[in-house]
């Protein structure tokens, strides 16, 4: 395809280090939407005639159809996608096929394929995400009463509902969605027809290949157009944000399906057992989870790497923009297919959660709050008072609650009977009803204002 000037072929190493084929064949979709859109307009500008366009447009359906098929065949030799279906067309529709390249390079051709591959990559994470989402809300609603240990440092600290605690990662799921729609809107631009660098002499018609190929424009600058890589590292740098939160959940299960704490019995379809220890089940997918979210990072990482140095406009080190974005696409969709699948069928244990927020004085800043309301205390005094209910507590091996009260009046004698309401974690839980606080009917609202949210979309 370029070896004009050359009097000798490329050493076997060179063919292998130069070809991108084995990866980049996943562009063949895009390679041939891309071609076909600016066959459509070379041929609408007079550039290439009818004939011509339309049995390269017929070629490359065929090709389409083969593909489809048998799959893409490697040919290192070849080099890449564009270079393989161009000499398969050549074959098909004989010199015609030449035509095809004119007014374009691989290098605006390649960042045009990219860009619709991610695009289309961004819409299959928004349709698992959604699908997260909604699992999400479905088990945050159900146990939307369910008291539990909500924790700061890993210590026990106030009891929160596990509804509350579900609807945290609906929130930072809703962040991540949000984020990959910007992603989306930024890469929006077409490439096509910024050529090698400069730009082409032919009367082409950018406009026309943009909105043929659904972005929104053309870019504006020819030398960015083929040098930019961002709307991928937005897109890695979104997925890696979203593996984050993923890894995060999956830490939670995996504490929580640990014996000590026994808050979740993880189902059997995303467990493991031991070849040896008979009563082992390993909660492997969350494992997976949290382990992909350091190697969906390190893709992102290798990408801008790749990019720091880089002097406008192409260059081939620009070839490896394709693995580390395949790859953490693959690991991303996996993620969030395990994790959404964990969640519905994980069995919360809120009978031992709300048995571990009983036990843990996670009622104490209730006690402290009800001082400086009743009594008119300031806050700092009401903490010093309650931190000797809770010494007393902890003497006497018992819970704030069961604390007689005669020994809570003689740690202050402005304590009276009213505060066994406050003690218990049901009315704890109920009087936050603060702005986004863990108060049952707050936490319900959020859900249903989070459920009209998404029919609006
Ligand atoms: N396979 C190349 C890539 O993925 C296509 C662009 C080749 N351009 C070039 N000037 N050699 O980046």
């Amino acid at each position: 395809m370029w070896g004009g000037r050359f009097a000798a072929g490329p050493a076997s190493v060179m063919r292998e280090i130069n070809a991108s084929i084995p990866f980049d064949k996943r562009l063949w979709k895009q390679d041939i939407a891309g071609s076909k859109a600016h066959v459509a307009m070379l041929a609408k500008q007079g550039i290439v005639d009818g004939e011509d366009a339309q049995a390269i447009t017929e070629g490359l359906n065929r090709i389409a159809a083969e593909y489809e098929a048998d799959g893409v065949p490697v040919d290192l030799d070849l080099e890449d996608i564009h270079m393989v279906t161009e000499s398969r067309l050549a074959e098909l529709i004989g010199p015609a096929a030449g035509r095809l390249h004119t007014a374009r390079s691989r290098n605006d051709q390649v960042a045009t394929d990219f860009r619709l591959w991610v695009r289309d990559a961004i819409d299959e994470v928004e349709a698992g995400l959604q699908g997260l989402s909604a699992m999400l809300l479905t088990r945050a609603e159900e146990h939307a009463d369910a008291v539990m240990p909500g924790f700061t440092h890993l210590q026990s600290a106030q009891p929160v509902t596990l509804g509350h605690h579900l609807m945290a990662y609906h929130e930072m799921v809703r962040r991540d969605r949000s984020r990959f729609a910007d992603a989306r809107a930024r890469l929006n631009e077409c490439p096509l027809g910024a050529a090698a660098l400069a730009g082409t002499g032919f009367p082409i018609d950018r406009h026309a290949t943009a909105a043929a190929l659904g972005f929104a424009k053309p870019t504006d600058n020819s030398l960015d157009s083929v040098s930019d890589r961002d709307f991928a590292l937005d897109y890695l740098m979104a997925a890696t944000q979203c593996s984050l939160h993923l890894s995060r959940l999956a830490e939670e299960f995996i504490i929580w399906a640990s014996q000590p704490f026994g808050f979740v019995k993880l189902p059997d379809a995303y467990s493991t057992g031991s070849s040896i220890m008979p009563q082992k089940r390993n909660p492997d997918a969350a494992e997976l989870v949290r382990g992909h979210a350091g190697r969906i990072m390190g893709c992102m990482n290798a990408l801008c790497v790749t990019m720091k140095g880089l002097p406008l406009a192409y260059s081939k080190d620009m070839q490896d923009d394709k693995p580390p974005v395949f790859e953490a696409h693959d690991l991303l969709g996996l993620s969030i297919a395990a994790m959404t699948g964990m969640i519905e069928t994980v069995t919360f244990r809120t009978d031992r959660m709300r048995g571990l927020a009983e036990s843990g004085f996670a009622t104490a800043t209730d006690l402290a709050d009800w001082l400086v309301r009743e009594g008119d205390i300031p806050f700092r005094e009401a903490h010093h008072i309650t931190g000797r209910a809770v010494a007393a507590a902890e003497a006497a091996g018992v819970q704030l609650a069961d604390l007689p009260l005669e020994t809570l009046k003689a740690i202050d004698a402005r304590i009276d009977e009213r505060i066994y309401a406050v003690l218990t974690v049901d009315a704890s839980v109920a009087s936050r009803r603060s702005h986004g606080g863990t108060a049952p009917d707050q936490v319900r609202a959020r859900i249903a204002e989070a459920r009209n949210d998404a029919k609006g979309q």
